[in-house]
């Protein structure tokens, strides 16, 4: 039997697993996301051309490969038509390459409106949702009033859904919400349903134990292990478990098939939305990471905020995935500064410490810095280890012997080719 393999990012999302799960994809046969759902944006990039993936995995430009959507992501059927759509514009057989669990929830569209109606309701406390109705659909799964592909082929599947719908009005109603016509909402939805009805629906846990007797299966995490349910900057999270422990029930694995565990985490930080975010920089240096890294939501292009590498978040994340692959993505962005700091303790209260607070949100968290001579040379057409500057690698050998652990592929650039492994 061979051991599922996972990827998944360390940070606050948007890490860089779209390009690494896509230049892995060679290696398996089979890619599965596990959690999540539209809020995520994975880029890959090739060719001259940038893909951006939001529910389908990114093994799906690989002839080769299978990519299931499993049980415990959450699909939105007018989302994913687009998808599909875009992606097989590009050229991908998404009807042959593509499953879906039958257990998968779907996002509905008053979901979306509740979504929007709830952080409309929190005001400045707002969540900053990506609003693609993520957490209202796996709080009907939770609660047990929710709708899974499987119900799309059902013959009383619109009873169902209507009975579900007049429900979310209800509240939606009650939120003051009414910037909307459910009837065209509705009918999009119907007519992506019919869309989806032509792929395949299978459960797809006895797909995947079944293939993992011959065949390689990488499983490819969405947001990240700072956006946890669980272990994340609560309430100001998504609300999927990101870490290695939601590929078991994502995907119907035990946890003695989980293999290697790849660990995404960029040069720096940035993070999306609201909550928490210790290294942040509110200066002219955050917003000269802001324009060199590009960052700008792949899905919402919302600008994100920019921060130091935090290594208080970072070793958290690995001891809670049990990673023990690194990647560093985004290297080449941190060329030209002056200096690159690291973020090794936090100030709380007075005392230092090397752990998550509780209450992130409400602490004031002061973090402690280790400060780095930066380099001006242009990593992006480094291809070996031997061509990156000594400055990068006196911060590269830091990071390793801090993490305890060797940083296996650094990537330079967004392109599949621009990846140094080790
Ligand atoms: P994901 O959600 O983790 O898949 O990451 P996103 O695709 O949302 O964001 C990562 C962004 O960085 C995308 O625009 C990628 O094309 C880009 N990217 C990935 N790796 C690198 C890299 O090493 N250098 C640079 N400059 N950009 C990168
Ligand atoms: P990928 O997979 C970055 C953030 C949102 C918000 C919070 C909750 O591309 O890395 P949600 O829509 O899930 O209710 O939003 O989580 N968020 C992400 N940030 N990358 C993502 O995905 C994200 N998915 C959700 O910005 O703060
Ligand atoms: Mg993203």
């Amino acid at each position: 039997m061979n051991k599922v393999d996972v990827v998944l990012g360390l940070q606050w999302g948007d890490e860089g697993k779209g390009k690494i799960a896509d230049f892995l994809t060679p290696q398996y046969n089979v890619i599965a996301r596990f959690q999540g759902g539209p809020n995520a944006g994975h880029s890959l990039k090739f060719n001259g051309q940038t893909h951006v993936l939001n529910t389908i995995p990114s093994g799906i430009f690989h002839s080769g490969s299978l990519n299931i959507i499993g049980n415990g992501v959450v699909v939105d059927p007018v989302r994913i038509k687009a998808e599909i759509e875009r992606v097989e514009a590009a050229g991908a057989d998404v009807k042959k390459h593509l499953v879906f669990s039958r257990k998968a929830h779907v996002i509905l569209p008053t979901h979306r409106l509740l979504d929007a109606a709830s952080e409309h309701a929190k005001g400045a406390a707002k969540i900053g949702s990506t609003l693609r109705g993520i957490g209202p659909t796996y709080r009907d799964k939770i609660g047990r009033n929710g709708i899974r592909i499987g119900d799309i082929v059902h013959p009383d599947f619109k009873n169902k859904y209507q009975a579900i719908k007049d429900e979310h009005l209800k509240l939606i109603d009650f939120l003051g919400y009414s910037d909307f016509d459910i009837n065209v909402l509705e009918a999009e939805f119907y007519e992506a349903c019919e869309f989806l009805k032509a792929f395949t629906f299978v459960d797809t846990e006895y797909l995947v134990n079944e293939k993992m007797k011959t065949e390689k299966i990488l499983a490819e995490g969405a947001q990240g292990s700072m956006l946890d349910i669980d272990f994340g900057s609560y309430p100001f999270v998504t609300s999927s478990n990101t870490i290695s422990g939601g590929v078991c029930n994502g995907l119907g694995i035990a946890p003695q098939h989980i293999g290697r565990v790849h660990g995404i985490f960029k040069a720096y930080c940035t993070r999306v939305g609201s909550g928490p975010f210790p290294t942040e920089l509110n200066d002219e240096v955050g917003e000269e990471l802001r324009k060199k890294g590009n960052e700008f939501g792949a899905t919402t292009g919302r600008p994100r905020r920019c921060g130091w590498m935090d290594l208080v978040a970072l070793k958290y994340a690995i001891m809670l995935s049990g990673v023990d692959y690194l990647i560093m993505m985004k290297s080449d962005v941190l060329s030209g500064f002056e200096e690159v700091k690291v973020c090794t303790g936090y100030k709380v209260n007075g005392t230092i410490s090397t752990h998550i607070p509780y209450d992130l949100c409400n602490e004031t968290v002061e973090p402690i810095y280790q400060s780095f001579k930066g380099w001006t040379e242009d990593l992006t057409v480094c291809r070996k280890k031997s061509e990156l500057p000594a400055n990068f690698k006196t911060y590269i050998d830091f990071l390793e012997s801090e993490l305890g652990m060797p940083i296996h592929i650094i990537s330079v650039g967004p392109d599949r080719e621009q990846t140094i492994v080790d």
